[in-house]
């Protein structure tokens, strides 16, 4: 078997960039809202469309396909020596609503097709190569980032949360799960936890989400940190009433308390000082939602980041000491203040960006290291594996919205890179 890697690259490792098109293009339209959009929620039929396609692919690259009881999809390929701790290469598939193409979708597809370079080019892997699809990095139907990664790395708090989590439709987690045939007869999810050292390395391949790569003309981004999320669920309680009847002085407006507080919100990020500290108020819902009724709820979800975990803390303090404030002022009650993930920052492992940078200059890519602004499930895997990310360009770091857009060559370069270093990885 040509397994010293020493032959050459340039030629050996090719990617069948037609086919990879077709599958991204065709998985997009697994999708609930019109293209070029992609809307592709947990467990919808459109997901369960998805994870067939995914498992159909897995199953055709002769990877060995299991499932966990949340619907974490993982391929395998044995290496020589089985027993040692795999090498796992993946990411997600679900969308956000109106969303785009690439996100998720390249670093599982990608990894799909690494595998097939691989095999195309003769290499035999040593530690087992696998391919995962994680399930929901989104938040979109129980407001839970990274769903799959997170109980993967073996956190019991969401264990116990999803008992009780619903969604929009007050259906359960598990029934849904159960819908879409996963968490059959389990009520315990722990049974999804990784063992330690199950692993001996993740890499994940993504979109940038941002310009830098683009604007800079270079081809793969290494990732060496991955910037600290956190989500707040609030809601406001006021007593509603008639639009006309209602005057101004006896009104305690519910949906002015969430304005408030999202402009609050933008306050206490720009203070920080600091360009890495963001916040967004992406949701706020006003109960009854009619034009001539007084608001007497209102539902606010914020997003805060930074890649400086104490100064987004100081963000978290801000929002709810304003969120206080506010309902006693506007005489509103301040129903919840949740603080559903408060997340640290991760750091990807030196052994894991050698590889990564080693085959980059091996194939003659321009590549640099850089911080990843979204999370991603790498966040949570690098708690129980060595983890690094490989990031390509995207149009003008468009994501999270329909005007997405990688290059196949671009998407290429990253499979080549994500091949070459799992095979690294694979050997080492
Ligand atoms: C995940 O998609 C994120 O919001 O970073
Ligand atoms: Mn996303
Ligand atoms: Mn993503
Ligand atoms: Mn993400």
């Amino acid at each position: 078997p040509s397994n010293s890697l020493s032959v050459n690259k340039e030629s050996s490792l090719s990617v069948n960039k037609e086919s990879l098109q077709k599958q991204i293009d065709e998985l997009s339209t697994f999708s609930d809202s019109p293209a070029p959009s992609v809307t592709r929620i947990l467990y919808s039929e459109k997901d369960v469309m998805a994870r067939r396609f995914v498992k159909n692919l897995m199953g055709l690259s002769g990877l060995s396909v299991r499932e966990d009881a949340v619907g974490n999809i993982f391929g395998r390929w044995e290496g020589y020596e089985p027993e040692l701790a795999a090498v796992l290469s993946g990411s997600h598939v679900d969308a956000i609503p109106y969303s785009g193409k690439y996100d998720g979708v390249v670093g599982v597809l990608g990894a799909i097709e690494a595998i097939n370079v691989l095999k195309r080019s003769g290499f035999k892997p040593k530690k087992s190569l696998e391919v995962i699809m994680f399930t929901s990095e989104e938040p979109t139907r129980f407001g839970i980032s990274c769903l799959g990664s997170r109980l993967l790395a073996g956190s019991e708090a969401l264990v116990k949360a999803l008992k009780q989590t619903v969604d929009n439709h007050n259906i359960s987690f598990l029934d849904a799960a159960r819908s879409a045939g996963y968490a059959k007869d389990q009520e315990d999810l722990t049974s999804v936890f990784l063992e330690e050292d199950s692993y001996s390395a993740f890499v994940e391949l993504h979109i940038e989400q941002g310009p830098i790569l683009e604007e800079e003309s270079i081809s793969i981004g290494i990732v060496t940190a991955i910037a600290a999320p956190a989500s707040i669920k609030v809601e406001f309680k006021g007593n509603g009433g008639h639009a006309g009847a209602v005057l101004m002085p006896n009104r305690n407006d519910a949906g002015l308390a969430a304005a408030e507080l999202a402009l609050a919100v933008e306050k206490h990020v720009l203070d920080s000082g600091s360009i890495d500290t963001v916040g967004t108020v992406g949701i706020m819902e006003l109960h009854p939602g009619a034009i001539n009724s007084i608001p007497s709820k209102a539902h606010l979800q914020i997003d805060t980041r930074d890649i400086d975990e104490s100064r987004r803390n100081i963000v978290i303090d801000k929002i709810r000491q304003s969120a206080s404030t506010i309902s006693e002022n506007r005489g509103v009650q301040l129903s919840e203040f949740e603080i559903v993930n408060q997340d640290p920052p991760a750091l990807s492992e030196d052994s894991v960006i050698k590889a990564m940078e080693s085959a980059s200059k091996e194939l003659n890519l321009t590549h640099k290291k850089m911080i990843s602004r979204a999370y991603h499930d790498s966040l949570f895997m690098a708690r129980k594996s060595p983890m690094g990310m490989i990031f390509i360009p995207c149009y003008k770091g468009y994501s999270h919205k329909p005007e997405e857009y990688s290059s196949i060559e671009d998407i290429a370069n990253g499979v080549r890179v994500l091949a070459l270093t799992l095979a690294k990885l694979s050997l080492s």
